[in-house]
């Protein structure tokens, strides 16, 4: 059979990204321009500013693909790209530059959701991993629990009904000093503390029994740094963050071993910038194993926004015959 080359490209939030994917699961070449210095010093992404600078290096991050896989886009199959969620300024930097390529090349263009994309990196680097299975798709935007049925074929059968995991993060390491990105600084500081130094709340969401809030569980963190300060005590930040992590891992690990005791899956995933988490990481794991559940996680690279992930999810939509027209656009809030 011929191999299958495609070229695909992601801008959806900071990072200008661009991948050579060959049949869905090799990844030849994977450039990421990552804008988060940029964004630092706003203590979180400014969209207007993530447009301009993927305008600035978009084509760069491309050309340097195709140059670091050794191909010619004439070799290319397709060009794919993130056409949904995330900033419209930012999609839309990506979606032009892959219309542009295919139009004056007559490549196929194929529209890609960034999650399918986040849950499509697993195949990266688990060649054996096949859908049916269940994953959890944790980022800076997205709090999902997902049954993968097919390739192309989900459905989400738990989200947040507030913050995202990862926003989560972000707002309470800005909350006690560490700044921005969150999620890897409560990460880090977290190995120094007592993850049962403080109780927070564990949401629970009334009807919808896999559905996440975080909101809650942010607010007793800021009530309890102000009721610190009002004590005129010191915080012990590591404890702080152990604890703040502990709480949301246990309620994403709940949820989803609830949801693969009642679908019956044996096969679980993770997915998205919070997957990279080393807490959580071992968590799943111990969890899984207690279960005779087969676990698995992409590299922390294939976590957080690329585009080889794009390209791995684009594979199967090739396969499945998805072709998109010069009228694709960007869709900010595009559902699963
Ligand atoms: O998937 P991603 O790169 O972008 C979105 O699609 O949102 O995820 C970024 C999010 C940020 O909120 C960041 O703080 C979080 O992932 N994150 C982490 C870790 N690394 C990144 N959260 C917890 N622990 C980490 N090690
Ligand atoms: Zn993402």
């Amino acid at each position: 059979e011929k191999d299958i080359y495609i070229l695909a490209i992601e801008s959806s939030c900071d990072e200008t990204a661009a991948a050579v994917v060959k049949n869905g699961r090799e990844v030849l070449s994977n450039v990421i321009y990552s804008q988060i210095a940029l964004h630092t010093e706003y203590g979180g992404v400014v969209p207007e500013i993530a447009s301009r600078k993927h305008i600035e290096k978009i084509n760069q991050v491309i050309e340097k693909a195709l140059a670091d896989a050794d191909k010619a886009l004439t070799q290319m199959d397709a060009i794919a790209v993130t056409y949904g969620p995330g900033l419209v300024g930012a999609l839309l930097v990506g979606v032009s530059a892959a219309k542009a390529i295919s139009f004056a090349s007559g490549i196929p263009l194929i529209g890609v959701h960034h999650i399918e994309g986040h849950i499509s990196a697993n195949y990266i680097e688990n060649k054996e991993l096949d859908p049916p299975f269940l994953c959890l798709v944790v980022s800076g935007g997205h709090s999902h629990l997902v049954v993968v049925k097919d390739y192309g074929e989900y459905e989400i059968i738990g989200r947040t009904r507030d913050d995202a995991a990862g926003e989560a993060f972000d707002k309470v390491a800005r909350a006690i000093g560490l700044g921005y990105p969150g999620g890897p600084k409560i990460d880090k500081v977290s190995r120094e503390g007592n993850p049962d130094a403080i109780h927070f709340p564990r949401a629970k969401v009334g009807d919808a029994e896999y559905d996440f809030s975080f909101s809650g569980l942010k607010s007793a963190v800021l009530n309890y740094l102000n009721s610190c300060q009002m004590k005129g005590e010191k915080m012990a930040v590591a404890d702080v963050a152990a604890s703040f992590q502990k709480a949301v891992i246990d309620v994403l690990v709940d949820h989803s071993m609830d949801a693969l005791a009642k679908y019956g899956y044996k096969k679980f995933a993770i997915a998205g910038g919070v997957a990279s988490n080393s807490s959580l990481r071992k968590t799943f794991e111990e969890a899984c194993a207690k279960r005779g559940i087969a676990f698995y996680h992409p590299s922390p690279v294939y976590c957080t926004d690329n585009a080889a992930m794009i390209g791995a999810a684009a594979y199967y939509e090739y396969q499945n015959g998805v072709r998109h027209g010069f009228d694709l656009n960007a869709v900010p809030n595009l559902k699963l």
